[in-house]
């Protein structure tokens, strides 16, 4: 029998209800699925840093076995040959998901044409989900309950406040 490992990559600025409900899936289809938070991302100032979202990941995945998290550099299908992988695993929320999506597959697949790309479905109840309604609903201090953990929530509030006091402390009256 083939050993599936597979990549689930992404930003995880902060890491999600969606996005665990999708490790607990990937962790029953595959024999390994290394979670990877990627480095270089032209998305601007990110809420935590490596480290802080590799921490959170860590700590919400510390019950399944065959799951290890791990920050990446550079091209994720250079990242899935130097880990053995043979899949990356990506969420399709709605529709809208669709199209990105297949440019980054099929783009990954004419680089690296040993490397399939997996798409699951999480739970309907996360199909509005992302990391960015998160920062944004927790920077207007709107309500966090069943969207992120409340070890994350309580990191994200923190993490805001310290921010908004800090940009406080710099802008001139
Ligand atoms: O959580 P995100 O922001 O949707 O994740 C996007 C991510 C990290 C999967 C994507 O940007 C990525 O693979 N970056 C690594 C660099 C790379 O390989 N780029 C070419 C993609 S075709």
């Amino acid at each position: 029998m083939k050993d599936i490992v597979a990549i689930y990559p992404g930003s995880f600025d902060p890491v999600t209800n969606g996005h665990l409900d999708l490790i607990h899936r990937g962790a029953k289809l595959f024999d390994r699925l290394i979670v990877a938070i990627a480095r270089n991302l032209d998305k601007g100032e990110p809420l935590f840093d490596l480290d802080e979202r590799k921490e959170m990941l860590q700590a919400m995945t510390a019950d399944l076995d065959n799951v290890s998290v791990e920050v990446f550099d550079g091209l994720l299908v250079t990242y899935c040959v130097q880990k053995n992988a043979n899949a990356v695993l990506r969420g399709i929320r709605a529709v809208s998901d669709y199209e990105f999506e297949l440019q980054m597959a099929l783009m990954n697949r004419k680089m690296e044409p040993r490397v399939e790309t997996v798409f699951m479905m999480p739970a309907e109840k996360y199909s509005y989900l992302s990391s960015r309604i998160v920062r944004e609903i927790a920077r207007l201090g709107g309500p966090l309950n069943g969207l992120v953990p409340e070890m994350v929530e309580q990191r994200v509030r923190r993490k805001v406040a310290q921010k908004q006091s800090t940009l406080v402390g710099t802008h001139p009256k």
